[in-house]
């Protein structure tokens, strides 16, 4: 049986794909992986997966799409059997598909900027967790730092006020802002495949976290 983890955000380049894609990758050097790409059409996971595997064809590492929430249920109960984990890249916006893959992950990531607008947008997450909370009581959605400047006051004080209003708990990992993850992105590869040592350890702290998490979750 799978283990899921959702990558949600209703803000468009919050840095959903850059994480499902460099996930997806960090399990599948060990264990069978599927990535579910559910943002159609712009099909950022989908288009990193055809690069990747024109040049590695990976054989644990398997590409699945679903245009709406119907087939995301269908793909995920087609691949839970083939694969250790199923990562689902979600669409900004559509609050069914958000609902579903909140339901069916057993974590579900919201990646987040430390910019007012990012903080904001993520308050309209908190609709559509009450109600997958209606139907599943346990959903766990935890927030994601990225393109983290640590050294600003800014990010600090709006983390701060973050932790402090909303009702989402946080991963200690953060991603900071480089280059290595749009260029990565770009290449087909996960920044653990890239020589920026920085973004390499940022990306391999939060994926074992992330297994913590899931190990935690099978006891
Ligand atoms: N930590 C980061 N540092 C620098 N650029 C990033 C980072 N995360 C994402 N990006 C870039 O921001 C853009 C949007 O990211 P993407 O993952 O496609 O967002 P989404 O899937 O939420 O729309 C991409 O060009 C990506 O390369
Ligand atoms: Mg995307």
């Amino acid at each position: 049986m799978a283990q899921i983890v959702g990558i949600i955000q209703t803000k468009g380049g919050a840095g959903r794909s850059t994480l499902a894609t460099n996930l997806a990758a960090h399990f599948s050097f060990r264990d069978p992986t599927t990535l579910i790409d559910c943002d159609l059409p712009q099909a950022t996971s989908s288009s990193w997966y055809t690069l990747r595997q024109a040049e590695l064809s990976s054989k644990t590492l398997l590409l699945a799409t679903a245009h709406n929430h119907l087939e995301l249920i269908q793909r995920a109960k087609e691949h839970t059997a083939d694969s250790k984990y199923l990562i689902i890249d979600g669409p900004p916006r559509l609050a069914e598909m958000t609902r579903a893959i909140m339901i069916l992950s057993d974590l579900c990531l919201i990646p987040i900027g430390a910019s007012a607008a990012e903080i904001w947008s993520t308050t309209d997450l908190l609709q559509t967790l009450e109600e997958a909370r209606s139907y599943k009581p346990d959903v766990d959605a935890r927030l994601v730092w990225t393109r983290f400047r640590a050294q600003t006051r800014e990010a600090q004080e709006l983390k701060d006020a973050v932790q402090k209003g909303l009702r989402f708990k946080d991963l200690q990992s953060r991603l900071g802002y480089r280059v290595a993850f749009s260029e990565a992105l770009a290449r087909g590869l996960s920044v653990e495949e890239s020589s920026d040592r920085s973004a390499h350890a940022e990306m391999m702290g939060l994926a074992e976290e992330i297994e913590g998490i899931l190990v935690e979750k099978k006891r």
